[in-house]
């Protein structure tokens, strides 16, 4: 049985947030309505979640010494991990002193925030096929991996990355010290280790979210929303839609791949499983262990969204992955460095029909920032697509 208390009161049951940005902010609003008092941290001040949660606290989550005293200050019942920039082996320690308990396990926030970590798990220990791909700790061991078979092309990543930071492709032997160096300006913890992986040419990728819940007897359960097809433009997501339409062999497989990764990392809530698919085939790619940018989308069309799914999985309360209608998202970027920004066209964008647009309220825009989406849903999921780039295009970011 789930109980759940008053915030505010000595009954609340407490969760915080680390990372408020925009996808915490939804998680955040999905728990306010279920009368949990939030915590809402972010490095910064003023972060989307902050401005919808009971409590906001301002820290660097990296330093363990930080991160100890604020959760054993506020003494949440959870810890919800919403980025990747965290002191995870201190998560790890607080969990196993019983401290607290963290989303979907600190096991998984650890492996997940490191490429090397979770590649080898998938790949190594779980069998699962992946891109061919080595680890390189130097300029002359990038060279002799892609030498020595990964090939041309493929791809240089940090291992401590994400957003597309630091990642870049090596068409031919021009491009190697090129790409060496700009990863070594891209990674989250400074210079250090990449992974080189070999291309894949798939047709097409999608984000499986997949969502661990507990049935009524209080086992774990594994539910599957319907694919998230998406386009990437240097490592980020411009666009997603649901459903994108696969062959009944690589939906199994993609479920295959989502289960044995998820049932591996374990825990209660949502993961959001990316993989490359061509034909039959598919590819594992990596993990977040908390719902995931490219499922924005279904903020349209899912009757429970992606937060709402992962607050319910947290608390134990039972989830529905039911599709409500074919949908589409479209980034706004702010195109432009500056504070305190003004969105023109919100009307025009909300003219378009069957549309809706989420502005995140970021304090700071910069060009490439994710400042709002737009959102579109139509039985034509094509017909959804065009609508929500219409609608994203529409809203006109400028200086205040
Ligand atoms: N081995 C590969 N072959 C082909 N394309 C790839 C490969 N690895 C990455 N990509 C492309 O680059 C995108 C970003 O890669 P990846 O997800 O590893 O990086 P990331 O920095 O973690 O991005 P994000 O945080 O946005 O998910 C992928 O979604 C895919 O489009
Ligand atoms: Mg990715």
């Amino acid at each position: 049985m789930t109980t759940l208390g008053t915030p505010l009161s000595p009954s609340a049951t407490k969760v915080m947030l680390l990372g408020s940005g925009e996808l915490g902010k939804e998680v955040l609003i999905a728990l306010q309505r279920l009368g949990v008092e939030t915590i809402a941290v972010d490095r910064y001040e003023n972060a989307p979640g902050q401005q919808v949660a009971h409590h906001a606290r301002t820290i660097t989550m990296s330093d363990p010494a930080q991160l100890k005293a604020l959760i054993e200050a506020e003494r949440p019942h959870l810890v919800v991990p919403e980025i990747e920039a965290i002191a995870t082996p201190m998560l790890q320690e607080l969990e196993a002193a019983g401290v607290v308990r963290v989303i979907p396990t600190a096991r998984a926030a650890r492996l997940t925030m490191d490429r090397e970590g979770i590649r080898r798990l998938a790949a190594e220990t779980l069998g699962l096929p992946t891109s061919p791909y080595q680890f390189c700790d130097s300029l002359d061991e990038l060279q002799a991996a892609i030498d020595g078979g990964i090939g041309y092309p493929c791809i240089v990543k940090p291992v401590m990355s994400s957003s597309g930071k630091g990642q870049s492709k090596i068409d031919g032997p021009a491009d190697v010290q090129k790409a060496w160096d700009y990863a070594m300006s891209g990674g989250r913890v400074g210079p250090g280790r990449i992974i080189v992986e070999g291309f894949i040419d798939f047709d097409y990728e999608i984000t499986q979210l997949t969502v661990r819940a507990l049935d009524a007897d209080g086992q774990i359960e594994t539910h599957f929303c319907d694919p998230i097809g998406h386009v990437q433009v240097s490592g980020d997501y411009v666009e997603s839609w649901q459903p994108h339409p696969m062959t009944p062999a690589a939906l199994a497989e993609s479920r295959r791949v989502a289960k044995a990764v998820t049932d591996d990392l374990g825990g209660q809530g949502l993961y959001g499983v990316e993989l490359f698919v061509k034909g039959d085939l598919v590819w594992f790619s990596e993990v977040s262990p908390r719902p995931h940018d490219t499922g924005m989308v279904t903020m349209i069309t899912q009757w429970q969204n992606e937060f709402e799914l992962h607050a319910r999985a947290i608390l134990g309360l039972p989830v529905s992955t039911v599709l409500k209608s074919p949908g589409a998202s479209a980034v706004i970027y702010g195109g432009m460095d500056a504070t305190g920004i003004a969105f023109d066209g919100v009307d025009d964008a909300l003219r378009v029909p069957q549309t809706e647009v989420r502005l995140f309220g970021k304090p700071e825009s910069f060009t490439k920032r994710r400042m709002g989406v737009a959102l579109a849903f139509d039985a034509d999921v094509e017909t959804a697509r065009t609508r929500a780039k219409q609608a994203a295009a529409l809203v006109k970011p400028r200086a205040a």
